[in-house]
């Protein structure tokens, strides 16, 4: 409701009343070293972590392992630079050429990875790799710490589309428009939203995050069946 809300009706000049940041995502006490990782914008939970304890011991223990698409959507440059000055280990991996983590990655940028203690924070994807990666290296379920930034993927596990549906068919009744699409097509395509169906087909639905937490693109299912 919030977000829908600011848009239509924040007018410059008014003012805002923010609360402290709340959730689960944050530093245990544990004594082990500290790896983070942070995909894109995940950076950010952990940035703030990473500023509120630049004077406790484990800080120069602990390293981080920025992961972005390429050096123009690095961010937070100075910043931090300015945490790696503070003793932090600070990598900066290009997904666009170096790849996404994997084994090999994980073995080059962290020691002892059994050892460690993992906080990481990225879109979905990333997440369950880096979980699964640091699972079956051994690592304590009590020591990967994570939050998805933006919503945790859907599992697709037991989603199979019935025999008999084999087209889906979405009415467009405001347009009238009209799309059918195989659904395993559908299932298969981690892309394939219902937003992008309809953008594919030339409309133009008001969105947002375009990841299902801002709820702009939201609208209202007249008749049909949804796969949930
Ligand atoms: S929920 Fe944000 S665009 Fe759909």
């Amino acid at each position: 409701a919030v977000t829908p809300w600011l848009n239509q009706a924040l007018k410059s000049g008014d003012t805002v009343y923010l609360s402290e940041a709340q959730g689960d995502f944050q530093l245990s006490n544990s004594v082990k070293d500290k790896v983070f990782i942070a995909g894109g914008s995940g950076l950010t939970p952990i940035f703030s972590m990473l500023n509120e304890y630049q004077s406790n011991a484990w800080y120069k223990q602990a390293q981080l392992l920025f992961y972005v698409n390429n050096s123009q959507s690095l961010f937070f440059s100075e910043q931090l630079s300015h945490l790696e000055a503070k003793g932090l280990q600070v990598t900066t991996i290009y997904s666009d050429h170096q790849g996404r983590i994997d084994q090999q990655q994980l073995e080059m940028f962290v020691e002892d990875i059994s050892e460690k203690e993992f906080y990481v924070c990225g879109p979905g994807k990333m997440i369950e790799i880096t979980q699964s990666l640091l699972t079956s290296n051994t690592v304590p379920e009590a020591d990967i710490h994570f939050e998805y930034f933006g919503q945790q993927p859907l599992s697709l596990e037991g989603m199979n589309a019935d025999d008999a549906d084999e087209l889906i068919q979405v009415d467009y009744l405001d347009s009238r428009k009209q799309v059918t699409f195989d659904p395993q097509q559908f299932i298969e395509s981690d892309k394939a939203t219902l937003l992008e169906i309809s953008e594919n087909q030339g409309l133009k639905p008001v969105a947002g995050c375009r990841m299902g937490v801002c709820h702009q693109c939201i609208c209202k299912k007249k008749t049909g069946r949804v796969f949930n």
